[in-house]
Parts: structure tokens; sequence; C-alpha cells
């Protein structure tokens, strides 16, 4: 491998290579978070009717938070961390008869897709973990993973307010959090914003445009989380490394 290439195994902000990361992210995350009501949510935001038929890669699975429901509506999942050990916790959730799952410890910049491109490639809670940069490359990744007319879903914190603004919006939105969250989930807002790769709304739209997608849904409901619908509309002769 290239010696400039990014090292998306080294975590930034929260290590997710720890195993008391790992355990305790579950619980510390149903404080504010019904899982199956994002799935829910995911499916009817990509106005999905019957994905029986169609294969969709998780990328950061985590704990599996989306992974352990779309094992019971889409044909194969390929659920990809570069934490093992999360990994590991999403196994756990899993059902023997969900044999249509399939772990992949590798990350945005890693993961191989070896079967035929997918219908649906999602990422929630987990894209700000590259810079720019390297997002860019990701999505021209995400773009050769996905058939032509395939889907891509980002669900992440992306900012969505002027600059100048930024100091009060965040103080805002962690006070907010807080009230629901707790202390723990504080220090981790903050570590996100310190340490992590959010970035704004106009710069994240720009490089999803430029991997060959359309975005054909958008909504961030509190200038923070957003969720993003994109269909690929352009195959590209030539990626990269590999
Ligand atoms: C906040 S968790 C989100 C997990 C899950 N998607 C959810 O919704 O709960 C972020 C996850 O992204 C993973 N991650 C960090 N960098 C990554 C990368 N470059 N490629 C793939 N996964 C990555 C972490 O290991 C962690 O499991």
């Amino acid at each position: 491998m290239q010696k400039w290439i990014y090292d998306e195994f080294k975590h930034c902000g929260v290590d997710y290579s720890q195993i008391q990361q790992a355990e305790k992210y579950d619980d510390r995350h149903r404080k504010f978070r019904d899982f199956e009501k994002e799935f829910k949510g995911m499916i009817d935001f990509l106005e999905l009717q019957d994905a029986s038929d169609m294969t969709l890669i998780d990328l950061g699975c985590g704990t599996g938070a989306a992974t352990i429901f779309a094992a019971d509506c889409f044909k194969a999942v390929y659920a990809v961390d570069v934490s093992d050990v999360m990994i590991e916790q999403a196994k756990k959730k899993l059902g023997p008869a969900d044999r249509n799952v399939h772990f992949v410890n590798a990350g945005f910049l890693s993961y191989n897709h070896k079967g035929e491109q997918a219908d649906i490639v999602m990422s929630k809670a987990a894209f700000h973990h590259l810079p720019d940069f390297w997002k860019q490359i990701a999505l021209l990744r995400m773009n050769k993973m996905l058939k032509l007319g395939g889907l891509l879903y980002i669900h992440d914190v992306v900012f969505h307010f002027v600059p100048q603004e930024y100091a009060d919006r965040i103080e805002a939105w962690i006070s907010g959090l807080g009230e629901s969250a707790g202390e723990a989930f504080i220090r981790e807002i903050e570590t996100h914003i310190r340490d992590e790769f959010s970035t704004f709304h106009w710069i994240l739209a720009g490089m999803i445009e430029r991997a060959g997608f359309a975005i054909e849904k958008h909504k961030s409901d509190d200038a923070f989380l957003a969720e993003y619908a994109c269909r690929k509309i352009r195959e590209f002769d030539h990626y990269e490394t590999e």
C-alpha cells in the first residue's frame, strides 16, 4: 500500500477499537436512539417497497444498529467496519437464520466489494470519521460498489448553518442533547466536534455530486443530523488504488 494512504484503522476521536467502547455502545446510544425506528425511517426515506431481491452494503456498521434489521428484509447484507470488536457485538445480535449477513473487517477506503454491484450502500454515523479529501475518495469507491441507478444513503452529523454562527450553534446543540442523553454523551459530542471530521452540507453535497451521484432527497431537522438519498447516475472508467 502507498505510504500516503490514510490509515482508517487508526481511530480518530472516540476509539471504537476498544472493547469497553464496543460493549457499552448500545446501552449508551439507546438512551437517545431507537435503532428499529431509524431503520424503518431509512426504508421510508429511500421509498423502498420490497428489498427481498436487493443487496445492501452497510459501511461502518458498528454493533449492527441497521444490519440486524436489514438481515430480515434484504437478500444479502455486507456489514463492514474497521473495528473487529464492534463487529463482534453485532454478530451476537444475529439469529441463526441470518445467514445472509457477511461481516468484513475493513473500511470505506479498504473494503473491496467482490460480489455483484449492490442495490444500496448505506452509512450511518460513520462517514465523519474520514477527513474531507478521503471522504471524496470513499465516495468514488461507493460509486464503484453500486449498480447504476442504485442508491447511496448517508445519515450523519453534517453542519447546516452559516460558518459565522458556529460557536452558538454548537453550544445550543450540545446542551439540547445533554438533556436527553446525559453527561457521558456530552463528552462524546465534544470529542466529535473537536477530533472527528464532520463537515458542512455544501462541501459534502459537492463531493457526493462529483462522485457520480444525484442527491434526490436531503433532510436535516436540527441543522446537525442529516440524511441524504443519492442515486448513482454515472459510472467512471478509472478509479484509484486497490
Ligand atoms: C458511531 S459508530 C456508528 C455505528 C453504526 N453505524 C450505528 O449507526 O450505530 C461509528 C462506527 O464507524 C466505524 N468506523 C470508523 N472509521 C471507519 C472507516 N474508515 N471505515 C468503516 N468504519 C469506520 C467505527 O469503528 C464505528 O463502529
